[in-house]
């Protein structure tokens, strides 16, 4: 277990990237108060400095915060770095078509920032999320603990606002979860999911009959194709992964131990080793502990393990 830190009473944000997920994630953490300072940096420094700007002309209708654009250099006091910066998917594309450009822009950025900012937590967001954690851990020699990445903290969101909506019940009773790649090898857990203790596929109310099969394969797809349909229609998702990135923020600089489904390396967790994957893990100050174990059914199980396959396969076509 990594010793416990003491967040700084002053707690700084540096988000590397100012693009429409690092200002959105920015915005969110404004309005929910998590930090006291936002850094944002960007290598096109007028849009980073546009963007704080902007941002900081809001701050009298929010908890205190103070918003600002620098360079790398000025996230040496960062609590927390999240970094979004990099390609994002056109219509049509998928994560894992986005891997050469990431991984060379995490290759420059990784190393300068562990150099400027050691003791740092470092959350990336940047896709392919998982093979980009993977590739940020090895390059910063830091323990698996610091390095994570939102991984299928946003699918999770997605799958329990899509039921919430089909069974006509809050979504804050609605436990569910998706693990795995955040992408097309993604797992939802039907055997776990439940509404308020109930198991999912007993529970109905006078609004809302059973799920039948149909419901469950039309609810996944949403899930699984959200990403590609908003992008399709607006260009890039921003919203849901700014409010999910602000709620793992909470989770660390509130020293919550929040199970949250971040990606995270993994070693001899059900036999599988040498990959970052989602997978329930309590986060907070020291950020992410150790996964908990899973009980889930053989068929989720086996559809675990393939998608252990499909981003260790790229991590080693990778060469790392
Ligand atoms: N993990 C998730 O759930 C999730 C969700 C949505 C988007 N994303 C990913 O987040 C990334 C950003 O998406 P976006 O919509 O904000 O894209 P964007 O194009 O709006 O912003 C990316 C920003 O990164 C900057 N940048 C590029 N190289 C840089 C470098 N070396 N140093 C600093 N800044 C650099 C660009 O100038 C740009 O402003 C993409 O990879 C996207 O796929 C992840």
């Amino acid at each position: 277990m990594p010793s416990k830190r003491n967040p700084p009473a002053r707690n700084q944000l540096g988000i590397v990237g100012a693009g429409a997920v690092g200002s959105t994630i920015a915005y969110a953490a404004m309005l929910r108060g998590v930090v006291h300072e936002i850094v944002l940096t960007d290598v096109n420094a007028a849009k980073a400095e546009a963007e704080a700007k902007d941002l900081l002309h809001g701050s009298v209708f929010v908890p205190s915060a103070e918003v600002w654009a620098g360079s790398l250099t000025d996230l040496r006091d960062s609590t927390v770095i999240v970094i979004t910066a990099g390609a994002k998917q056109k219509p049509g594309q998928s994560r894992l078509d986005l891997i050469g450009a990431n991984t060379a822009v995490l290759t420059d950025l990784v190393p300068k920032l562990v150099e400027i900012a050691p003791d740092a937590l470092f959350l990336i967001v940047s896709n392919p999320v998982d093979v980009l954690t993977y590739v940020a851990w090895k390059l910063s020699g830091l323990p698996g603990a610091r390095v994570f990445g939102s991984g299928t903290v946003l699918d999770t969101s997605r799958f329990r606002s899509l039921l919430a909506l089909r069974l006509r019940v809050s979504v804050a009773n609605v436990h569910a979860l998706v693990i795995g790649e955040h992408g097309d090898s993604e797992v939802p857990l039907w055997s776990t999911a439940q509404i308020a203790g109930i198991p999912l596929d007993q529970f109905s109310s006078t609004d809302a009959p059973k799920l039948t099969q149909s419901d469950r394969e039309s609810i996944f797809k949403g899930v699984r194709a959200a990403a590609a349909q908003v992008i399709a229609a607006k260009g890039a998702t921003n919203w849901a992964i700014g409010l999910a990135v602000t709620r793992i923020l909470e989770a660390i600089l509130r020293d919550e131990q929040a199970v949250l489904a971040v990606s995270r390396v993994l070693q001899n967790y059900h036999d599988i080793s040498n990959v970052c994957l989602s997978v329930p893990s309590l986060v907070g100050s020291s950020g992410v502990g150790a996964p908990l174990p899973l009980q889930i059914s053989k068929e989720e199980m086996a559809a675990f393990k393939a998608s252990a396959d499909v981003v260790r396969d790229v991590i080693v076509k990778l060469g790392f």
